[in-house]
């Protein structure tokens, strides 16, 4: 297993994360069990969770998972989202934060979430505010670094400009949704994050499955995808199907398993830390684990880049236009 640094932060963490959204959801938990101990196994150190996945469920099972090895493993959760009926039990207030955050250490059983992220951006609360909280937070040694997950760039550099002004703990993570099809993270996301030194672990690098070729014939694949209507709908697009098709070929050709090879690409940007890997089962978390002993070259990335289709410019304007500003 190879391990990065992430952020400005010295803490080494493995090239791979590891996702929990299905546990107390899709897998029970002894399966959960026996999926983290193979990561286990395999030397990752680095989970991820949150707050609302299972209704809080989640975070009970990942408790119970880390208990005996908390130390061994750097520990990432969330919060802003809703939890309650009321109008504050959800957002970015200083005031759901101190809730948010006891709530889930209570479930984790532990003393201190690593990595704290801002589930979506908050329209209602000033990031400022959000920042103080989270500094807060830090200082209580209830977790040690900020990060933001779903944010535009845009909203993470304004948050590092506060950070900066106020002498705040600065984001050092983002978790935005990046794989084959959906690729909007590369156009300002990831470069941002390089410039800044910025620890990037992308979700969905499967886009919840669709990579795995499994919906290729209409109404034939079995998991997320055909059971839920919010994935239905976000994966919904011809051009989509078109690179799920061509990707697919392009592994058959090689034999190669494409959830593997999905979860190789997105880890393979130069911007990403490690992608975040989800499985309902040990069969298909054996595939994403595929990952550590594939070599994704820098020419077999851009042969699979191509497969798909490019995001529009950030500017409009194309590099060879601007060429002749710079020479
Ligand atoms: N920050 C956020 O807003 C956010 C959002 C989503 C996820 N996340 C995090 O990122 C993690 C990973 O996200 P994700 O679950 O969307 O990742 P993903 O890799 O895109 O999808 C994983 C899903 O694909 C299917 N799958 C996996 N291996 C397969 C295989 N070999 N063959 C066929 N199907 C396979 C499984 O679902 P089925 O069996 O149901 O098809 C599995 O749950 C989550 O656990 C969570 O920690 C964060």
């Amino acid at each position: 297993m190879k391990y990065k640094t992430i952020g400005r932060t010295g803490v080494q963490v493995s090239s791979l994360c590891l996702g929990t959204m299905t546990f107390g959801n899709e897998a029970d938990e002894e399966v959960s069990r026996n999926i983290f101990d193979r990561c286990r196994e395999r030397g990752l150190n680095f989970i991820d969770t949150a707050d609302v996945y299972g209704n809080g469920r989640t975070e009970e099972i990942v408790g119970r998972l880390l208990q005996d090895c908390r130390d061994e493993w750097i520990l990432c959760s969330k919060f802003q989202g809703r939890t309650g009926p009321g109008p504050n039990d959800r957002g970015c207030s200083r005031l759901y934060l101190k809730r948010a955050v006891e709530a889930s250490l209570r479930r984790l059983g532990t003393d201190r979430i690593d990595f704290y992220f801002i589930h979506n951006f908050d329209p209602l609360t000033p990031l400022e505010e959000t920042l103080c909280g989270l500094n807060d937070l830090v200082r209580e040694g209830k977790i040690l670094y900020p990060a933001i997950s779903n944010a535009a760039a845009w909203q993470i550099m304004k948050g590092l400009g506060i950070s900066d002004r106020r002498d705040l703990p600065r984001f050092e993570c983002v978790q935005p949704m990046y794989n084959l099809v959906k690729r909007q993270a590369e156009v300002e996301i990831l470069p941002m994050a390089q410039s800044e030194d910025l620890g990037v672990i992308p979700y969905s690098p499967l886009a919840a499955g669709l990579l795995s070729g499994k919906y290729m014939s209409p109404g034939t694949g079995k998991g997320r995808i055909a059971d839920n209507q919010f994935y239905r709908a976000r994966y919904d697009e011809e051009d989509y199907r078109e690179t799920v098709r061509l990707f697919i070929a392009f592994c058959a050709e090689r034999h190669w398993n494409p959830a593997t090879v999905a979860t190789a690409w997105t880890g393979s940007h130069p911007a990403v830390t490690a992608p975040i890997i989800g499985a309902r089962n040990v069969e298909q978390i054996e595939t994403a684990l595929g990952v550590i002993d594939f070599d994704m070259t820098p020419q077999l990335r851009t042969e699979i880049t191509a497969l798909s289709k490019s995001p529009p410019l950030a500017t409009d304007r194309r590099d060879e236009q601007m060429g002749m500003f710079l020479h």
